[in-house]
């Protein structure tokens, strides 16, 4: 199928050429329709809307997944409003459209650029057979607290893999020029530091000082924006009093000023009139005078730009010159999509909604983003032939629609393969499956069908119990104060436990769960996030050794919810801890002086360290890191070594291993972590197989905003690990040298 079509504006001149006498045409009102998107939800074309768009007062429209109505609006944009500006058409599709890729978090822990480029570009062609051509995805807010409902949609919590990832995706959807068929604009969101709302709870207060928005929450932003991202989305929240959707500080001098980004941005849903709320202004008028000054080019949802902008440039309290400036934004990128020339959609010239290509890659991005936990004496894979049954147990190993996750608002469930359905469709009849749902959804308190559960499992070889979240229990509202396994699972795997037979856990889940109080119960741990549409098939490969696992946690796993917010990339403080300085509660001798407690950072009944660190993911196969060497000690500024290590995979097994390679800048003009992932390689190696793997490290790497908010390399120290988790043990030290 032949998607390309030529873009008339890639010419830079031409473009803004043509964004000139477009505004020299515009009445003011149309300048500020251009600013307005109005929602319709699922309903059909109110005469309203048709009105609107015929007169010029709506620039641009959500929700409307409907293609003949996606035509008719456009058709009316461009054959009866004056100017026939097109619409643009946006739409929430986060993680695929009907064919559902796993969630934001586990494609970032499959570390896999090129799948999740292929994933995005999957679901932007299905998208575009609704008439879609905007997608509010990707999501790169860091994420360092697992309460927050919308950590699922996240990439984690480190800066260079959210912003790798967040580029991919950016790719995906746009393509290498927007106006190809198949291709939809992206949309970097929440601008910015919306992961950092306060307990987790979702839309509450954020606080971060300026170097630490620089060198943590603003770094995959960046990456987006140099990938070309289309536009950008404010958050709700409020940052240091300044809620997002005012906040000039980072709309113009960072966004503007320091990264000369030329597409647009949009609030988030009402978030503009919603600065009254906050208490930063006491009228819709003043809330659109703050977000149009700040830079917010166009309004989602609300009314405030649409019934003030007019009168607060005729009195002077916003320039013209601005309007005409986010009109201009929004106009760029409606031509860069081709929209002028090819407003219309003919879904017949797209491929099929979840057609084989989709399918497939839906189900590779479920098997990579899979990250196993742990495996005691090597439980898995299951020996297929050396089992006669198996008990399958748990309210996720037959939810069609609990698997895909949040955000998920066309996504079909018909077309999901449950993890039941593939282990039955995998074993045939070799082996007998014992399905038991045991409770009606992952939050039941009920017990009741335990005992039956046991019995099965009694009777069984070997039990996999399919546990996690419901989708409704992650996603934007839906945070949680407690990240155990809801309800009474945890009951269910000490019940299943008592039956004497291997046990193997596959947590479903939209973001990392505490699992300390199961850990031990289990003999295996296969953590599949919500994996989507192709799930089933995924999982049940890895179960029996089809396929290894080889996703990597994006996010740390805390042993308990007082951990949090536990990272790896978190700084020394003056008085680090280790396993010298640390006691633990129950060892506290009632008559020892308090000192002998250790005076350093750690809590007392959980330590310092999480359950799983970021970074950790194990395999089927078994890898060996040796010969860490690096190309130089020493380089001078503006200067490259090249870091390598040797790794081999010593099993009879092929997999893949996600390479990391991390850095500590020693000393700095601000502290720097202990840890900074600087690299990462996802790698294949077949068994017994020895391959070098090398990363070049340039001083701009290891460049960071300092106390005057600049980006500096510096020189000084440097340790360097490379390794299979933010664990890595191989060590090396390298300087930079202060050129003459
Ligand atoms: C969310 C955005 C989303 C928008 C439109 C808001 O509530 O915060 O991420 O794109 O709704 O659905």
């Amino acid at each position: 199928m032949n998607l390309s079509v030529t873009n008339p504006w890639t010419d830079p001149a031409s473009l803004e050429q043509r964004i000139k006498e477009l505004l020299a045409q515009m009445t003011l009102a149309e300048k500020i329709g251009q600013m307005c998107q109005a929602n319709v939800g699922d309903s059909y074309v109110h005469d309203y809307l048709a009105d609107g768009v015929r007169s010029g007062a709506v620039g641009s429209v959500l929700n409307i997944v409907d293609v003949d109505v996606v035509n008719q609006l456009q058709k009316i944009a461009v054959e009866e409003s004056r100017l026939g500006i097109p619409l643009i058409v946006g739409r929430d599709v986060i993680h695929g459209f009907k064919t559902v890729m796993p969630i934001p978090l586990g494609q970032a822990a499959t570390w896999n650029r090129d799948l999740v480029r292929d994933g995005a570009h999957v679901a932007a062609l299905e998208a575009s057979t609704a008439g879609v051509n905007w997608t509010f995805a990707p999501m790169i807010d860091i994420s360092r607290d697992p309460r927050w409902g919308r950590i699922a949609e996240s990439l984690g919590e480190d800066p260079l893999l959210a912003g790798e990832i967040g580029a991919a995706m950016v790719e995906g959807y746009q393509g290498d020029d927007m106006s190809a068929i198949g291709t939809i604009a992206a949309c970097a969101k929440h601008f910015a530091g919306y992961g950092a709302s306060e307990s987790g709870r979702d839309y509450a207060t954020t606080n971060i000082p300026e170097n630490e928005m620089r060198n943590v929450y603003l770094r995959p932003f960046k990456a987006a924006v140099d990938a070309g991202v289309a536009t950008l989305m404010t958050s709700f929240s409020d940052i240091d009093g300044v809620p997002a959707t005012g906040n000039e500080f980072l709309l113009r001098q960072v966004l503007r000023d320091e990264w000369a980004f030329d597409g647009f941005v949009v609030s988030d849903w009402d978030s503009i009139r919603q600065l009254q709320i906050h208490g930063l202004t006491a009228t819709d008028r003043e809330s659109a005078f703050e977000a149009a000054n700040a830079g917010v080019d166009m309004e989602m949802h609300g009314d405030a730009y649409l019934n003030h902008l007019e009168s607060l440039i005729a009195d002077g309290k916003v320039d013209a010159a601005l309007v005409d400036k986010a009109v201009g934004n929004i106009l760029r990128i409606k031509l860069r999509l081709g929209l002028f020339e090819r407003p219309y959609t003919d879904p017949a010239t797209l491929p099929p909604i979840a057609s084989e290509h989709a399918l497939a890659t839906a189900r590779r991005a479920a098997l990579q983003s899979v990250v196993m936990l742990t495996n005691e004496h090597h439980v898995l894979p299951l020996q297929q032939k050396q089992l006669d049954s198996i008990a399958v147990i748990g309210p996720l190993a037959d939810a069609p629609y609990e698997q895909l996750g949040t955000w998920i608002f066309d996504g079909d469930a018909q077309f999901s393969v449950t993890p039941l359905q593939a282990i039955n469709t995998l074993v045939g009849d070799d082996l007998e499956v014992r399905y038991l749902q045991a409770m009606e959804t992952s939050r039941s308190r009920d017990t009741e069908g335990f005992d039956e559960a046991v019995a099965a499992a009694a009777e069984s070889d070997a039990v996999i119990l399919f546990l996690g979240e419901e989708s409704i229990l992650s996603g934007e509202a839906h945070s949680r104060a407690d990240i155990n396994l809801p309800g009474a699972q945890a009951e269910l795997v000490r019940r299943i436990r008592s039956a004497g037979k291997p046990v193997v856990a596959v947590i479903q889940a939209g973001r990392p769960l505490t699992l300390a109080n199961i850990v031990d119960e289990v003999d295996a741990i296969l953590f599949a996030w919500h994996p989507g549409t192709m799930g089933g098939p995924a999982i049940a490969d890895l179960l029996f050794g089809i396929a290894s696992p080889s996703g990597k946690l994006p996010v740390t796993f805390p042993k308990m919810v007082g951990q949090v917010p536990i990272y790896y990339n978190q700084k020394n403080t003056g008085k680090p801890p280790s396993p010298d300085t640390i006691a633990h509660i129950d060892d506290i001798d009632a008559n020892a002086p308090q000192l002998s407690l250790g005076m350093t950072a750690f809590h007392l009944d959980a330590g310092y360290t999480p359950l799983f660190p970021f970074g950790h993911g194990l395999s089927y196969a078994a890898f060996d890191y040796e010969n860490l060497r690096l190309s130089s000690h020493e380089l001078r500024m503006g200067e490259s070594i090249t870091v390598s290590v040797d790794l081999t995979n010593t099993s009879d097994m092929a997999a893949n291993e996600v390479v990391q390679l991390y850095v500590r800048d020693l000393v700095g003009n601000v502290t720097r972590p202990v840890k900074d992932l600087k690299g990462f390689q996802r790698v294949y190696l077949e068994p017994e197989e020895r391959i070098t793997v090398s990363f070049e490290l340039h001083t701009d790497d290891l460049a960071f905003y300092g106390r005057k908010m600049q980006l500096i390399t510096e020189p000084g120290e440097f340790h360097v690990w490379v390794g299979g988790s933010s664990e890595a043990e191989l060590m090396s030290e390298f300087r930079i040298i202060q050129s003459e």
